[in-house]
């Protein structure tokens, strides 16, 4: 059986779902854009927040959905740098909501052996904001499992502006230490090295549900070889079922990080054997 842990909860749409996913071709990691809280609760005539309240049962299905399918990262862009425009009252939601899950979620994140992460500029973010994300990092610091790194007050150039100053304060250091500036080399990896997201795979998989063909401002060095689904279902709609749909669509990609496809390349091989 392939997916046992799964396959027991599971209602018969999504066992049908499960049939046809490979485990070996799954994503290691999944970053999710979770769009449309607002649009939901306005096409049922709700406050916007009541949108954002049903988009966290979205939220906890899907991570716990990846964690049983053994995915290695899963990243939720939860608050952007420019969410602070909207309202005061509709922020302070969105904090209260945060810190709710927080609460009542980390028992089932610890049973799943979940390792909390955030990312983006968490200092200034309200202090009790800033209490609660601590300590659930740190009681969940020794979970092995998959790391669910939660986007919080981030942006990606942010996240670029804030690599180029850690990499320029490191070269400073080793002037003043060694006078060893001349060695001193910057390339992919010391980017990499220096992003929020250090020490996670890039996202193979970038899911945005309801329907807008934007990256905002989200991973940008890392989607650079990202595949991309964007479904026109709101967050608070998105299930299980939706997610695994996305997989499927995935696993039937062709991956080519610019090279050529395989059976392009098949017959370029062929073609040049054939010219001897
Ligand atoms: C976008 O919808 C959604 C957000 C800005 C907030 C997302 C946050 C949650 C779902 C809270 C749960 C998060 C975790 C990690 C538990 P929108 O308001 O931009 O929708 P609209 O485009 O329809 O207006």
């Amino acid at each position: 059986m392939k997916f046992p842990d799964l396959l027991r909860t599971a209602n018969r749409e999504e066992a049908s779902l499960l049939e046809q996913l490979d485990p070996r071709r799954l994503p290691r990691h999944i970053a999710i854009i979770m769009d449309g809280n607002g649009r939901w609760a306005e096409r049922r005539h709700l406050p916007r927040v009541a949108g954002h309240r049903a988009g966290v049962k979205s939220a906890r299905e899907v991570i716990e959905t990846c964690a049983r399918l053994k995915i290695q990262a899963l990243t939720l862009y939860a608050f952007s740098l420019e969410n602070w425009r909207r309202p005061k009252a509709e922020i302070d939601f969105l904090m209260r909501l945060l810190r709710d899950y927080l609460r009542k979620e980390l028992p089932v994140i610890h049973r799943n052996n979940i390792r909390l992460l955030v990312i983006g500029r968490p200092e200034q973010l309200p202090a009790e904001v800033q209490r609660d994300v601590a300590r659930a990092m740190q009681q969940t610091a020794e979970n092995t499992g998959m790391k669910l790194a939660v986007a919080l007050n981030y942006g990606g150039r942010a996240e670029l502006v804030d690599a180029f100053k850690a990499i320029l304060e490191r070269y400073k250091k080793q002037v003043q230490g060694n006078g060893a500036g001349p060695g001193f080399r910057v390339d992919e990896e010391t980017i990499a090295e220096h992003l929020y997201t250090a020490g996670l795979p890039d996202p193979d998989l970038l899911i945005r549900t309801s329907g807008e063909m934007r990256v905002s401002n989200f991973l940008l060095w890392q989607i650079a070889y990202a595949e991309i689904y964007v479904t026109e279902t709101l967050w608070p709609d998105f299930t299980r079922a939706h997610l695994l749909e996305a997989l499927i669509d995935f696993e039937k990609r062709e991956r080519r990080y610019g090279g050529l496809s395989r059976r392009e390349a098949e017959k370029s091989a062929a073609a040049r054997g054939g010219r001897g």
